[in-house]
């Protein structure tokens, strides 16, 4: 699959890398060329060269473009990407300031309605460190990515890459549930800043109460 990467950061990094190892062909971009072409030859571990380009040519690029750029960036990154992204599949990584987030105005849908996107909010859970794992494995279970989006071929190209990592798509509902994805972040964190340990709140399947049937397929 070809994955443009709006986003030469972190989550691009560690996510674009994985990627193309999996013999994706991955395209990134950030405001500087140089510096993104750099982080691009980083990234680059096997045969697959990653490249680097602009905003508008990374959206051209991807079959599916992975949106991984700051809150303060994200509206002038989607205007300079421009046209290429309207019915496009869009996996949206993003949080907001965990500190100020507003589940009134998720990012998901923000994205949605500035590009004409098809938006799955993904991979926004845990810290970029996790994305570096091969593969993210806890306690001998695969790290599950929650997917959140209406439109069926992209929550399919979503499903492709949470796989690509060795982890386990979980189907989290439409795109009206990806600021329950976002709140969630925002509560978490706020709660790993604080020096708790989030994933303790939470007891396991078995103390769950009784679930006839699957929430979301
Ligand atoms: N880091 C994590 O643990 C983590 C985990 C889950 C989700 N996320 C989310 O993923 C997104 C990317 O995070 P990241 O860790 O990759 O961030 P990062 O390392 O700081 O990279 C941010 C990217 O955004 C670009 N950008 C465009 N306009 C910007 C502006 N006005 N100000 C700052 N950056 C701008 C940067 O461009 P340049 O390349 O030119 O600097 C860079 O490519 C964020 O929305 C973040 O909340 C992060």
């Amino acid at each position: 699959m070809r994955i443009g990467i709006l986003g030469a950061g972190g989550m691009a990094d560690a996510l674009g890398t994985q990627w193309a190892a999996a013999g994706h062909e991955v395209m990134i971009s950030g405001r500087d060329p140089g510096r993104s072409a750099a982080r691009a030859a980083q990234m680059t571990t096997g045969a697959t060269e990653v490249r680097a380009g602009s905003w508008a040519e990374v959206a051209a690029f991807g079959e599916v473009v992975v949106v991984a750029v700051r809150e303060e960036g994200l509206l002038g990154t989607l205007q300079a990407a421009g046209a290429a992204l309207r019915g496009k599949p869009l996996i949206d990584v993003t949080n907001g300031d965990p500190g100020r987030y507003d589940p009134a105005r998720p990012l998901a849908r923000l994205i949605g309605d500035i590009t004409g996107g098809h938006v799955v909010k993904a991979f926004n859970l845990c810290h970029v460190d996790v994305w570096r794992m091969t593969p993210p494995v806890f306690d001998g279970r695969p790290l599950a990515v929650p997917l959140c989006g209406d439109d069926p071929e992209a929550l399919e190209a979503a499903r492709t890459l949470v796989e690509a990592l060795g982890c386990t798509p979980v189907s989290g509902g439409g795109l009206d549930r990806a600021r329950l994805l976002e709140a969630t972040a925002a509560f978490v964190i706020g709660l790993w800043v604080g020096g708790a340990d989030a994933q303790a709140i939470l007891p396991p399947m078995a103390l769950s109460g009784d679930h006839p049937s699957p929430a979301y397929d």
